[in-house]
């Protein structure tokens, strides 16, 4: 097909260029003697001019037409087209493809909800802004494999019929028909393989990797999902996060030209729990949680005598909007870090006012005005708790939300840090046991690996999160290289030597034959590419993504399969009682 130029190409230089192009029928607009056509392909949209005398067929709204003509300079440009300043003067017109009206508009205003979108994907990513998407992400992978492979690291596949690995989230299984009864895991990451190649002597790899993790999904969340995922061998710490944020650098360089300040800066978990509440900080505004236990512990009151940890987040400006339904609504969210609730003080015409003030003497009122810098229409937030982890969490929570409806983040600005120092274990809720805040592979901090057989739950992992805008954007550690260490963390985590030959036995093996002092990071791709496009639906980013309810509206997979296709792997299907 005749094609000269690309659409959004176009612009003053082409001036009187005869062109010929191709592409669908954005908008049209009939105006008896004259036919505007606003013409669209992946590179942008172009207005088609039609006057008097030239033939033109039946056009809808995304047909696929050809058009030749002549490029013209517009007596008033359209700011809102970046062809804007041309139009082209069409001398001929012929229809490729017919379309019958589609079930979406496709515009990036769309009123049309996420699930009509999601199964009429095609014309949803029809959208220019979901075009770009595409682009961002298709420009992110481009440049990891620039950086990468500038830096002498190797591209290697690993399998998707696998074994279990233990990144915490539920597997999806695959049964096999050779081996009845028999199931193969989707890789919830690559992390043993990878593991594996740096015994192999790879020394760098890395691998644009899919994943699969059958776990609650939330906007940043997807039962399949990809991975930037990397291992070395020989490096320390230091050294992978300095290579590592060489490459997060590169990618916001190149994709959207935005300079990302090296080095980063190394956050102790300690310290963002201690100041903002979460292990992936949003520091792109202030507003840090305060502790207030040395100012209340004077008080009568029952909640600030019974609790261990109190602490505080002040939030500015706020104290006139929030009525009693604001509080209640706050409360439901304490539930969630297993707080009682939260107690809110207004600070309002010099006086400090709440249910629990009468309960506090004067100096304590005084005292907490001015530690904690109160405003003139400011609010306290106060969360108590015997765990300081919840108190923290939970004012973390209210921080971030407080910080988007008050629209607190500068537009257009990104932030990365490392968060480092982790603790290695922590109590599962679920059953009081020690579990891996990582995995089990992560190393113990060197200087305190020796409190593994005294108190475990007091060593911190050589393990390390990148953190950009708030979100955990990657994660990665030193690994134990030591089977010895291994089977003593195995241990730890309540697996018996029978559970670590079943589940492990190959890996552990491999250890007893060189393996080099390793470690690695994965990042999230779409998190990153969320990031870059400016969006909070991890939806937006993948080209044909899950619902909520982890289906796709499109295919409408998952779905039941024939009969003989169970008889074959020799599976039943339980009826739901
Ligand atoms: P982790 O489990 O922290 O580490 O995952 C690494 C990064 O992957 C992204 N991520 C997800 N993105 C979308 N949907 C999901 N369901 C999802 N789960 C995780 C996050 C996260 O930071 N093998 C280790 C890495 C290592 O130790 O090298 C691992 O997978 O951005």
């Amino acid at each position: 097909m005749e094609r000269s130029n690309h659409n959004g190409t176009l612009s003053l230089n082409d001036v009187n260029k005869e062109v010929t192009l191709v592409g669908w029928v954005h908008k049209r607009r009939n105006l008896g003697s004259l036919l505007f056509i606003d013409l669209r392909d992946r590179s942008g949209i172009v207005q088609v001019t039609v006057r008097e005398g030239v033939k033109v067929p039946d056009i809808r709204n995304e047909y696929v037409i050809w058009v030749k003509g002549k490029v013209a300079k517009k007596d008033v440009p359209n700011k809102q087209l970046k062809t804007g300043e041309i139009e082209v003067i069409a001398s001929e017109i012929k229809v490729i493809n017919k379309a019958e009206t589609t079930p979406i508009i496709i515009d990036d205003n769309t009123d049309a909800l996420e699930d009509t979108r999601l199964k009429y994907r095609y014309l949803d990513l029809r959208r220019p802004i979901n075009q770009k998407r595409l682009q961002i992400r298709a420009n992110v992978v481009k440049a990891t494999h620039e950086y990468l492979d500038a830096n002498d690291f190797l591209e290697v596949e690993t399998p998707i019929l696998t074994l279990s690995t233990p990144e915490g989230a539920r597997d999806y299984l695959v049964p096999s028909r050779i081996h009845k009864g028999c199931f193969y895991a989707l890789p919830q990451s690559p992390q043993m393989y990878k593991q594996l190649l740096m015994i192999a002597g790879c020394e760098r790899y890395y691998q644009i990797a899919k994943c699969f993790r059958d776990e609650d999904l939330r906007a940043d969340r997807q039962p399949d999902f990809t991975q930037i995922d990397i291992e070395t061998s020989f490096l320390d710490q230091d050294q992978v996060l300095t290579m590592m944020e060489g490459l997060i650098a590169h990618i916001f360089k190149k994709v959207i030209n935005y300079d990302i300040k090296l080095p980063l800066r190394r956050m102790k978990y300690d310290d963002a729990v201690r100041d903002y509440g979460s292990d992936k900080p949003e520091t792109r505004f202030e507003m840090k949680l305060k502790d207030i236990k040395d100012i209340v512990k004077g008080s009568d009151f029952g909640v600030f005598k019974d609790n261990q940890f109190v602490r505080a987040l002040v939030v500015n400006g706020v104290a006139d909007k929030t009525s009693r339904k604001v509080i209640d609504k706050l409360q439901l969210e304490a539930k969630k870090f297993s707080l009682k609730g939260y107690i809110v003080l207004k600070f309002e015409n010099k006086k400090l006012d709440g249910s629990i003030v009468k309960y506090l003497s004067d100096e304590i009122v005084n005292n907490l005005i001015k530690e904690l810098k109160l405003k003139d229409n400011d609010i306290v937030i106060i969360a108590a708790s015997n765990s300081y982890r919840d108190a923290s969490f939970g004012l973390g929570a209210l921080r971030a939300s407080y910080g988007n409806e008050l629209k607190l983040i500068p537009p257009h600005t990104h932030d990365a840090l490392y968060i480092v120092d982790f603790p290695l274990f922590e109590i599962s809720k679920e059953t009081g046991m020690l579990t891996s805040c990582h995995h089990p592979f992560t190393r113990p901090k060197d200087d305190e690996a020796y409190l593994l057989d005294k108190d475990p739950s007091k060593v911190h992992a050589s393990a390390y999160d990148m953190v950009i805008d708030g979100n955990e954007a990657g994660g990665g550690s030193l690994r134990i290289y030591d089977p010895e260490m291994q089977k003593k963390v195995f241990k730890i985590l309540g697996l018996t030597d029978e559970d670590i030959k079943r589940k492990f036995g190959f890996f552990i093996d491999a250890f007893k034959y060189g393996t080099p002092p390793h470690g690695g990071i994965a990042f999230g791709l779409e998190r990153i590419v969320m990031m870059l496009s400016e969006t909070n639906n991890i939806r937006d980013v993948i080209a044909f993504p899950k619902n909520l309810s982890a289906m796709c509206p499109m295919s409408n997979s998952p779905r039941e399969v024939d009969q003989d296709q169970l008889d074959e792997l020799g599976i039943q299907i339980k009826k739901e009682k």
